[in-house]
């Protein structure tokens, strides 16, 4: 019996690779009746919705294309709940803890049950399919924020860090893959239902990575530490970004610990750095990807390579 893993991206190979039993599938996870296939095939006992819209190259791109991202946030995460439901296979879905801006309403960080503040139209979607999916029975929601891998991807915040020129220093909850894989194996085997926050403890600011970053992967590395205030006064942004502190209080009271964010990033940090030195020892080290300020890892990178200017979108 398998655990099917929906979503061929960055999240869903990672699941696939490191899920013992995993098949990964590509199905279009808006097709229930596809959805329900793919259980019967595998004869799963278990399955990660890890599909998504998450905009090429960022967020904007949902944007500017709302039909399509709540299909595939809202709908297909609805299709993947109800096939589930049907063969009673129990679901993980990949949410988001970029549905939270700003400080949080008690000391500790948001929590589980608070209500979400989100303002763009990715994080509008994601937080809709929570508040269908918190519910049902047999689905667990795992929220994550800002990816952390020890190999270089597009998606790896370490990755978008070291590529950009600027880059805002704020503070937050981030999760760090690794301990992510060990979170969803535990869900499956004790298949707990609701909302749970997969961060890991601690939180991070950029400059701690990017300093991290020099100490074991590349002293060379320089960029421009800015505010958030300085972003939108330089017209880099439109709307504010979602930096927040999460709180993982439902994890701990089932007994799932992740590592500290301190311990959990220098394994990444060492883990990338050798990815990277056997890519310089190939002739193929990691691109960075000019100048660019960042303000919320998932969400919106911005070129500023025009003297500044705000080049927007580049989907
Ligand atoms: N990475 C992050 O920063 C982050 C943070 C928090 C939460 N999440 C959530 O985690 C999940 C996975 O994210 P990711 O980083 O792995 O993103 P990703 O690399 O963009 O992967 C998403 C995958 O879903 C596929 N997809 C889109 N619509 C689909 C549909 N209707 N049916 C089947 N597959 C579909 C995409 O295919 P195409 O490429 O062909 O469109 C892509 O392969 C998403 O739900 C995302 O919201 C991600």
């Amino acid at each position: 019996m398998a655990i099917v893993v929906f979503g061929a991206g960055f999240l869903g190979q990672r699941c696939a690779r490191d899920i013992p039993g995993a098949r990964l599938s590509s199905v279009d996870v808006t097709d229930t009746s596809a959805v329900a296939e793919e259980l019967r095939t595998h004869r799963a006992r278990a399955a990660v919705n890890c599909a998504g819209a998450t905009g090429k190259p960022n967020v904007d791109w949902c944007e500017r294309h709302p039909f399509e991202t709540q299909r595939a946030n809202v709908g297909g995460a609805l299709s993947v709940a109800e096939a589930c439901a049907e063969a009673r296979v129990y679901l993980v879905h990949m949410g988001s803890g970029c549905i939270f801006y700003g400080p949080a309403p008690a000391a500790g960080g948001w929590r589980e049950d608070d209500f979400a503040n989100p303002t763009s139209l990715y994080s509008r979607s994601k937080y809709a399919a929570d508040l269908m999916l918190a519910n049902l029975p047999d689905v667990a929601i795992a929220r994550l924020r800002m990816p952390i891998a020890g190999e270089p991807h597009p998606r790896n915040l370490i990755t978008k860090l070291v590529g950009y020129k600027y880059v805002v220093d704020v503070e937050n909850s981030v999760t760090v893959i690794d301990d992510l894989v060990m979170v969803i194996r535990a869900l499956i085997a004790k298949r707990p239902t609701g909302i749970f926050h997969v961060t890991n403890p601690g939180s991070m600011r950029h400059r701690d990575l990017l300093r991290m970053y020099r100490d074991m992967v590349d002293p060379s590395h320089e960029c421009t530490l800015i505010d958030e205030r300085e972003l939108v006064d330089r017209g880099l942004a439109t709307h504010a970004r979602s930096n927040c502190i999460l709180s993982s209080s439902r994890l701990t009271a089932l007994g799932i610990h992740m590592r500290p964010i301190d311990t959990a990033l220098r394994d990444a940090l060492s883990q990338y750095a050798r990815h990277r030195k056997n890519g310089l020892a190939r002739g193929t080290p990691p691109k960075a990807s000019g100048e660019v300020a960042a303000s919320e890892a998932h969400d919106i990178p911005i070129r500023t390579s025009c003297g500044g200017a705000r080049s927007g979108p580049t989907a």
